[in-house]
């Protein structure tokens, strides 16, 4: 770890100088604001001991131009303080300092400081060894620790280089959209439009206007020529969400375009031609829509030249500590808050937990946590969790979910009496009393 202290009194700086090298920091000094700067732009440095008062600027003054510029995001400030003045070591905190410690200097607590900084950047840095950020279309993929997942994402790649339709198929919340951009993003179309529509949103009767444009007149309304999403994502990538949901009627004029990249506009007589890039994505069973007559087979073979299969949470449950870590610290951020530290059961049992709406579920989970607080959230979703219907046989509860659930119906039933719910389960009223607690519902 890499510190710059700023100190403009040569005998106290030096002092410290020598002490945090000998406590193997790699440290560098400045004694003006000026200096400061100086330094931070040619070097990197991970932690900046900057004392309140410089003879050219504040510390205050130093930390809101650090604000202003992304590139000290991951810079760590720990303001110096002469005075022990707490209204301004607070002040500092809001702009964004770490922490604050006051001269004469406490040695062991600078270290354990250091230290816990130290080992929090290290988490931080794991996790984003998790994150892929895609500058062109400006998203922060979190990248799979499952062995599934990372094929589709492996696969995606493959496939993007081609021109040729890709159909993503999985179940809600998987995952299929960010799939669709990220090939978008690492093809050679990425810096062309990536246009997406929901076939599944628009009304039947206008979708056909909405993919092919209209010429002016064609139809009440169309009081002017009209772009289609065909014409807008030329040489582009055209992303037809929910595709399962495309009336049979247009799947025909659907497949042409494919085929040959052109078609007319409702009410048009030119022949427009387009060339676009096809994904489409579905969390229907095509092939089920392919027997009963609701989606065309010929266009079914065109649109899945590739496929890609996006597995569900559940059958890749190493990627949802990736995600729970990537949200839950992400949207801590968006409100300023701090980051939650979860208790190692809560924990264990989020993991296990199967999440039908996927991705999507995890995430606004995260939300509500961070918005919400932390505590009710957790058991409240914990005591959904353990809600759910189970007459279905459900096989992706584990024991400690099975436990904890029969321990709350016996005790509901007992109309919350202790004694007889300890007797029932043959457990000590000590043990129940305890399981209770941890459960959040004493
Ligand atoms: N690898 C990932 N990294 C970051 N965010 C992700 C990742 N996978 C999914 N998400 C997030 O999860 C949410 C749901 O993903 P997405 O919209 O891609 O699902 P979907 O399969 O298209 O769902 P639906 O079938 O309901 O349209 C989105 O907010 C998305 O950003
Ligand atoms: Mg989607």
């Amino acid at each position: 770890m890499k510190i710059l202290l700023v100190d403009d009194d040569p005998i106290s700086s030096n002092a410290l100088y020598d002490y945090l090298l000998s406590k193997g920091y790699k440290t560098n000094t400045a004694a003006t604001a000026k200096e400061c700067f100086e330094k931070l732009q040619s070097e990197e440095f991970d932690v900046l001991l900057l004392d309140f008062v410089l003879p050219d600027k504040s510390g205050l003054e130093i930390l809101n131009e650090l604000a202003k510029n992304t590139r000290y995001n991951d810079l760590t400030k720990i303001m110096i303080t002469g005075f022990g003045s707490i209204k301004t070591a607070v002040e500092a905190m809001k702009k964004g300092a770490y922490d604050f410690i006051t001269k004469p200097i406490d040695l062991k607590y600078l270290i354990q400081l250091l230290k816990r900084i130290e080992k929090e950047k290290k988490i931080i840095e794991e996790r984003n060894m998790y994150i892929e950020h895609l500058s062109n279309i400006n998203i922060d993929i979190v990248q799979a620790k499952s062995r599934t997942m990372n094929q589709v994402w492996e696969l995606a790649k493959q496939i993007a280089v081609s021109d040729s339709p890709v159909l993503l198929t999985g179940e809600t919340g998987v995952g299929k959209d960010i799939v669709a951009r990220y090939i978008h993003a690492k093809s050679k179309r990425s810096n062309r439009p990536f246009v997406p529509i929901n076939c599944a949103a628009i009304p039947k009767d206008l979708i056909e206007a909405e993919l092919f444009g209209s010429e002016k007149g064609s139809f009440t309304g169309a009081i002017q020529r009209k772009r289609g999403k065909f014409e807008i994502a030329n040489n582009g990538t055209l992303f037809l969400d929910e595709i399962g949901e495309l009336d049979v009627s247009l799947q025909s004029k659907l497949l042409r375009v494919i085929e040959d990249g052109t078609f007319y506009r409702i009410g048009g007589s030119e022949l427009v031609k387009t060339n676009v890039r096809i994904v489409a994505a579905t969390n229907r069973d095509l092939k089920k829509l392919l027997a009963n007559g609701k989606f065309r087979e010929d266009l079914y073979y065109r649109i899945s030249t590739f496929h890609i299969d996006i597995p569900p949470l559940r059958q890749r449950k190493e990627d949802i500590p990736v995600f729970l870590n990537y949200f839950i610290d992400m949207i801590a951020r968006k409100y300023n808050k701090k980051t939650p530290k979860f208790n190692e059961e809560d924990y264990n049992l989020l993991c296990d937990y199967s999440w039908p709406g996927n991705v999507r579920e995890l995430k606004a989970f995260c939300e509500r946590l961070i918005v919400l607080s932390y505590h009710n959230e957790i058991k409240e979703k914990i005591n959904n969790i353990l809600d759910l219907d189970t007459k279905e046989a459900n096989t992706n509860y584990s024991m400690k979910f099975i436990v904890r659930k029969h321990i709350l119906d016996v005790y509901n039933k007992t109309g919350k009496n202790k004694l007889q719910t300890a007797r029932l389960l043959q457990i000590s009223r000590r043990t129940l009393h305890n399981k209770l607690k941890e459960y959040g519902v004493d």
